[in-house]
């Protein structure tokens, strides 16, 4: 079949000089592990008889996409009316969260959420837990079974939510430590050190929670910052002394090169500035922040200050598991700031972008030899409209452009998730 990605060049990340575009190619696999991707009256001659040969003609091939912020437990309360992010989490959010103390509820959850992931065409994501250790424990199970590449951590949150989601700064250290223990480096699972938000947090907690992230090298640490204007003004009541709020998390040892913040809408250049010097990413959720009317984030400001970007759904805020919806509303949400998002840049985003900002972009989010083969096998006749705007495209841009914007989970045929593939469209 047709194959499509961006190459892993640091020189022109994300841009049209880094597409590789094969119209008959060929993806060489062994072991789970890409050994070659090119044309195929290159690659064919050079493969050992007997070599299985997968036949994908009139598909698209292109990398898995990462996620790179998306909250499990919110599955069943994804759609919900009326409120912004404050009033939103103690109506909706908490409630939902505290189901989560159950065991059996978070596996039943877990296995849902994943087999929606794949649906839509996700191989990797930063996923949030629930305050409980036994919602991570569930989720990084269900990602070990299914061989996927999944970041994740339970929620530290001590102060300023009710009590059923609510833990100490000593039980959120100690839970987090256990996990860590249990799931951190197993397999392809790694552990996100995931202060809810500064509000949510103690002093204390954010103290142990930089310890932790310091003592570990090669944890993540997951937060969100800077979505809404209501919250930004109680992150200022709860610290008068600091500069801002990303200051906050600097103050505590949690700007890093492992860092990855949630949405960012509202920074000012100064932070912009320090995010980059210190090699934070930032998880840019359009869906979510139309749906919960947090405001406008400026992907161009971010990228001209030199902070690495990733998408993410932002699910249950966010409407939608699919990337390729997110990356619709990416486009528009980049008209109104006055920017062109095209779809090399786009599709960077959903993919070697996102594996960057997640510190995972040598392993996956690319087709270059060595790297993990997680990869999707599009349907380009997914839908009537689809498939009749489709045929007359004339180049790849345009057919990525237009898969952007009327693709979604109906487009993704098949899902590979290291060389096997995990999920086929009915
Ligand atoms: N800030 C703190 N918690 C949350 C959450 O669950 N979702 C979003 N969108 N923002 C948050
Ligand atoms: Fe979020």
């Amino acid at each position: 079949g047709a194959i499509f990605h961006l190459v892993d060049d640091p020189a022109v990340v994300g841009t049209e000089a880094a597409a590789a575009y094969f119209p008959d190619g060929l993806l060489v696999l062994e072991n789970g592990h890409v050994l070659a991707c090119g044309a195929r009256a290159d690659l064919e001659p050079t493969l050992p008889k007997g070599t299985y040969i997968v036949d994908h003609s009139g598909s698209l091939i292109i990398p898995g996409f990462i996620d790179t912020h998306i909250h499990f437990p919110q599955l069943d309360m994804i759609a919900s009316f009326g409120e912004q992010l404050l009033d939103w989490l103690e109506r909706y959010t908490f409630p939902e969260e505290a189901k989560f103390k159950d065991p059996a509820h978070a596996e039943e959850c877990a296995d849902f959420f994943l087999d929606e992931l794949l649906r839509n065409g996700t191989t990797s994501a930063l996923v949030y837990g629930t305050v409980h250790k036994e919602s991570a424990d569930a989720l990084f199970k269900a990602a070990f079974d299914r061989g996927m590449r999944i970041v994740a951590g339970k929620a530290l949150m001590d102060r300023n939510v009710p009590e059923a989601v609510r833990d100490t700064a000593e039980s959120g250290d100690r839970d987090s430590r256990e996990l860590i223990e249990k799931w951190h480096g197993k397999g392809r699972l790694g552990y996100a050190v995931t202060p809810r938000f500064a509000p949510a947090c103690s002093d204390d907690q954010m103290t142990r929670a930089g310890k932790l992230l310091a003592e570990i090298p090669d944890l993540l640490m997951h937060t969100h910052m800077s979505e809404n204007t209501g919250e930004i003004d109680w992150v200022k009541e709860l610290y008068p002394d600091a500069k801002d709020y990303l200051d906050v998390y600097a103050k505590f040892g949690l700007l890093t090169d492992r860092s990855v913040f949630a949405h960012c809408i509202h920074l000012g250049d100064d932070e912009f500035q320090r995010m980059a010097k210190n090699g934070a990413a930032i998880s840019y959720c359009p869906t979510s922040n139309l749906f919960l009317g947090s405001g406008l984030f400026d992907l161009k400001k971010a990228e001209a200050h030199g902070v690495k970007v990733g998408m993410g759904t932002d699910v249950g805020a966010g409407t939608s598991f699919s990337l390729l919806q997110t990356l619709n509303e990416a486009y528009k949400v980049c008209h109104l700031k006055g920017h062109k998002l095209d779809p090399y840049k786009s599709f960077y985003l959903a993919t070697l972008g996102g594996a960057r900002a997640l510190n995972m972009g040598d392993k996956v989010g690319s087709f270059e030899a060595g790297k993990e083969a997680d990869f999707l096998v599009l349907d380009l006749a997914a839908t009537p409209l689809l498939k009749r705007r489709l045929e007359n495209c004339t180049s790849i841009d345009e057919t990525l452009f237009v898969l952007s914007m009327l693709g979604d989970d109906r487009v993704i045929c098949h899902t590979y998730i290291a060389g096997a593939c995990r999920y086929s469209k009915p």
